[in-house]
């Protein structure tokens, strides 16, 4: 079975195990795991910020990040197909009372002049008061497409003049500094809080960090603790982090480049796929033309061996390229996807 449904997937490889497996470690919550300390510096570098807080996920990085930048009654403003709006249960509301509000985007992006148009005016008194602006590069379900440095820019800047804070959603950051050509840091740095997810990417089992000033840092460890993401020896997923970030993040072009190989393949075979969208790590294929709903061109490709996943948009398939798929598989898939979705089903005259 080849799996693109997600970079998600990977398991660790075993170089990664054996880092794992002689981690110095120690009891985390007191900040004495030296390997969970050594990553929180080595990440907060990496991500161009002063401080950086260890985390198990990324949807509780997001979380955090969001409660320290905010109070309950705020408003949040995101592109409105954004992972923090559609796909962590509603947290920013139930976690940090914040109100959430969606803005139409452009290939995942918002422009400074929507921003502009949103945010309330909070000297009226019975107004929730415009706060967080949270962007996410890559941004997930427009299909990994990139924020660029100048759009990042722009936002935040305009974000800074009318007192906002920003938030940047990088579970996939190293993606984009990648597709970019820049030092993640790059990225990071243009924003008052940054996440990074480990087990995308990155290959790691798990793990994630938010980073940030040491002021807001200091906050978001509380937060941690408030959260249930105060851990012990922890330093066992630490060291697959440092692996990571010694290992994987070079490796991260070779997923793009299989990306464009099976994309341009497929839409040679004559499937609808859109070559401009596949800027990083994902492809995407619009089996509308094709008679099929989303779930019967999955089942096919699964009896193919090929798993793919759906996406918020009703008849586009992605297959996210990573860590456990290489250049046979991206060969094999790409007879296999159209030999699965080769043959029209077609109603009964
Ligand atoms: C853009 C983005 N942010 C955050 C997350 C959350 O990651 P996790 O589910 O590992 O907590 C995801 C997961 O797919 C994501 O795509």
């Amino acid at each position: 079975m080849i799996d693109f449904r997600s970079d998600t997937t990977t398991r660790p490889t075993r170089a990664m195990r054996d880092a794992i497996a002689n981690a110095e470690v120690g009891d985390e919550q007191e900040r004495e795991d030296p390997t969970v300390n050594e990553l929180e510096r080595r990440a907060a570098a990496f991500l161009g910020q002063e401080e950086a807080v260890f985390l198990p996920t990324a949807t509780m990085a997001n979380q955090i990040a969001l409660r320290i930048l905010s109070e309950p009654g705020d408003e949040l403003l995101a592109e409105e197909t954004s992972h923090v709006l559609l796909y962590e249960q509603g947290g920013p509301a139930v976690f940090s009372g914040l109100v959430m509000r969606g803005l139409p985007g452009h290939r995942g992006r918002i422009a400074p002049e929507q921003i502009r148009g949103a945010v309330r005016r909070y000297t009226a008194t019975h107004m929730p008061r415009t706060r967080v602006v949270s962007i996410e590069n890559t941004h997930n379900s427009s299909g990994g497409r990139v924020w660029t440095l100048a759009e990042i820019d722009a936002v935040a800047e305009t974000a800074r003049e009318l007192d906002l804070r920003v938030h940047l959603d990088g579970a996939r950051i190293v993606n984009a500094a990648t597709a970019l050509g820049v030092p993640t840091a790059e990225i990071g740095r243009r924003v008052d809080v940054v996440t990074l997810c480990l087990s995308k990417g990155l290959g790691c089992p798990l793990g994630a960090l938010v980073a940030g000033s040491a002021e807001l840092m200091a906050t978001a460890r509380r937060a941690k603790h408030l959260f249930g993401g105060a851990m012990r020896q922890a330093g066992i997923v630490a060291a697959a982090g440092l692996y990571a970030l010694d290992h994987h993040v070079e490796r991260i072009a070779d997923d793009h480049a299989r990306a464009r190989r099976l994309a341009e393949a497929l839409a040679a075979a004559g499937l609808a796929v859109d070559l401009e969208q596949v800027e990083t790590n994902f492809v995407q294929i619009d089996v509308g033309s094709l008679a099929l709903t989303a779930d019967e061109a999955l089942a096919r490709l699964a009896a193919e061996g090929v798993r793919l996943s759906d996406t918020i948009h009703p008849t586009i398939l992605r297959a996210l390229t990573h860590l456990d798929v290489d250049d046979d598989a991206i060969d094999r898939a790409a007879e296999l996807i159209p030999r699965a979705l080769g043959v029209p089903i077609r109603a009964d005259p």
